[in-house]
């Protein structure tokens, strides 16, 4: 192949961002925001049509030539998941990536394969952080992290810095949500870190990481019996969770506010500090318009989105010569 386009979604969490860190059970969903690449082969590797530099070229797509050992490509990204706002673009990117240089290179592109080495590639650029990202945007739709499974929804497993994640797709049954974007970009690894640190100093944070497991698993149990006033109750008791472990800020907090009286429950997502949060509810244009007019941008999220795709387009954009039409007499 000579020129392959690949794409992935972002996610947002429903419940378990920063515990899942320490293999505590975790639910995300894939939405319909993806990253999407094109490759082509090339004398020198470019972005863009520019040369590449360590600017504009990420270090997740660095590693992942480097691990593969590909020779030069001209690289087209297209990225519709706003970065650094918890929505997952850098697994995104990680995952278009690599099942693009994968499927140029030969190389085995299913599911799993890209899951993986989309993780390794996002934990040589973190140094830290568990698989749920790159995880939900390779699978698509939703899938949960150490929950108990049918056999026949199991994923694949992970193991990394003495922590292991059992990954299995989920059932999701008809819900919408409501995201919003306080226009703060937060990086993850500061926050990861700062929970860390928290942890391993107090036990009374400790305990807060642990219910915050426990309050997954009991959303899952929710979302099973299609309890979504249950749901959304352990959505917004999740925020107050997280706050409390110092990953919420003062817009996050006033957004999540905004939404609660036209939702059934609503917290920040992904790692905090700024970025999104997301509101369980069946009033999205209420709690839209909440959220604009509390500053934030709302994106009313489709979930059920395929996870990653890749095809070869080494025809397209050959240009065929014109059939020259008769001429009239
Ligand atoms: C970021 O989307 C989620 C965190 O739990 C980090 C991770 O799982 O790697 C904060």
């Amino acid at each position: 192949m000579t020129t392959v386009s690949a794409s992935a979604p972002g996610k947002f969490v429903i419940l378990g961002e920063h515990s899942v860190v320490y293999g505590k059970p975790a639910l995300v969903l894939a939405i319909n925001k993806r990253f999407s690449i094109r490759v082509s082969r090339s004398k020198e590797y470019k972005v863009n049509g520019r040369p590449a530099t360590q600017y504009n070229m990420s270090p997740h797509m660095m590693y992942i030539s480097n691990k593969i050992g590909t020779s030069p490509v001209s690289i087209f990204v297209d990225g519709r998941v706003p970065s650094g706002s918890g929505l997952g673009s850098s697994a995104a990117l990680s995952n278009a990536y690599a099942a693009a240089i994968s499927a140029i290179e030969g190389l085995p592109t299913d599911r799993e394969s890209i899951a993986r080495l989309a993780y390794e590639a996002e934990y040589s650029a973190q140094g830290r952080g568990s698989p749920m990202d790159t995880s939900a945007s390779a699978n698509g739709g939703g899938i949960a992290l150490n929950v108990p499974y049918d056999e026949k929804d199991f994923l694949w497993h992970i193991d990394n810095a003495g922590n292991s994640w059992d990954i299995s797709r989920i059932d999701v049954p008809e819900m919408s949500f409501v995201i919003g974007n306080t226009g703060i970009r937060a990086a993850t690894a500061p926050l990861v870190e700062r929970v860390r640190k928290y942890r391993e100093s107090s036990r009374f944070a400790s305990d807060i990481v642990d219910e915050m497991g426990d309050v997954a698993l009991d959303g899952l149990d929710a979302m099973r019996r299609n309890d979504l006033e249950e749901l959304g109750a352990l959505m917004t008791y999740d925020h107050k969770l997280l706050s409390i472990l110092g990953v919420s800020c003062n817009e996050l907090d006033r957004l999540v506010e905004a939404a609660l009286p036209n939702s059934y429950g609503a917290k920040l997502t992904g790692s905090g500090g700024g970025g999104c949060m997301v509101a369980l509810t069946d009033r999205p244009d209420r709690v839209a318009k909440a959220i604009r007019s509390h500053g934030g941008t709302p994106y009313i999220v489709k979930t059920g989105v395929p996870g990653v795709t890749v095809r070869n387009c080494s025809g397209r954009g050959r240009r065929r010569p014109r059939k020259k039409k008769p001429k009239q007499e």
